[in-house]
């Protein structure tokens, strides 16, 4: 495994662009278990300890909003067992990290279909939410029953909501309406989208808000994503020319 600097005081920053709110899909942790011989709750395990790395060194460069994918809509339909162990994992993580998670001032939220996960899980999010709200290094937005085409469908259904009250009129719909009826409208679009695992595909992961995200992705498992992985991520960042369907300022002039 990576060896990863926990205690480092200084941060390489030199030839790198760290963005304000950055999203990564955490893939991987089955094929890290299955080459090791290992359970694949074992891999799951692995890749919750490799998220509170994440997030010290995500705090530590200044990004400012931490997107990550732990639990999607779809993920109901792997083996019975699996998505027990996943839950109890969460149950544990949030209350059992939570003082390193403090120590580093990361506020805790969750994005997602809340009120479809069991009850259990329901309170830790409140509990882990309520209690880190005022901290103020980063937040940690942990997607839990989370899906982009259903967070789509939340936010067109409260807008239909508003159309059907005569509060507004079809023709007052904007894109930033939809936006604003998101799960999380304060929380800025992400500029990064990361993927471990090689794989090329966002996953259903925040369809509506990536729609201008860089995309980058390693070979590297996420149990072993670490510091080197993730000042490359924004070495290369760095070196994107984002246009948002316009043009670059060299070919303006
Ligand atoms: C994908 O790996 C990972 C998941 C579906 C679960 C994500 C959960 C964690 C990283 C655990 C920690 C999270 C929190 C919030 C404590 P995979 O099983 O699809 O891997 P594979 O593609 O190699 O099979």
């Amino acid at each position: 495994m990576a060896i990863l600097p926990s205690k480092k005081k200084t941060y390489d920053t030199e030839g790198l662009k760290v963005p304000v709110s950055l999203g990564v899909i955490m893939d991987g942790n089955g094929r890290w278990a299955k080459k090791r011989l290992l359970p694949r709750s074992a891999g799951h395990r692995a890749g919750a300890e490799n998220l509170k790395e994440l997030c010290r060194n995500c705090g530590n460069y200044g990004v400012k909003y931490l997107t990550v994918y732990a639990f999607s809509t779809e993920n109901w339909s792997r083996p019975e067992d699996e998505v027990h162990q996943l839950m109890e994992l969460f149950i544990e993580f949030f209350d059992r990290y939570d003082a390193e998670l403090e120590q580093e001032g990361i506020r805790l939220r969750f994005t997602g279909d809340i009120a479809g996960l069991p009850e259990k899980l329901q309170e830790v999010c409140k509990r882990g939410e309520e209690r880190s709200k005022d901290r103020k290094k980063m937040t940690l937005i942990v997607a839990f029953n989370y899906g982009g085409r259903r967070e789509i469908e939340y936010s067109v259904r409260r807008i239909a909501e508003k159309v059907k009250a005569g509060e507004i009129d079809p023709s007052d719909i904007t894109e930033q309406m939809i936006s604003d009826n998101l799960y999380l409208p304060d929380v800025p679009d992400p500029e990064l989208i990361i993927r471990p695992s090689g794989e090329m595909r966002l996953s259903n992961f925040l369809l509506w808000e990536s729609a201008y995200s860089e995309f980058w992705v390693s070979e590297t498992l996420w149990p072993d994503f670490g510091y080197d992985d993730l000042t490359q991520a924004f070495r290369d960042y760095a070196k994107r020319d984002r246009r948002f369907g316009g043009l670059s300022e060299a070919d303006k002039k």
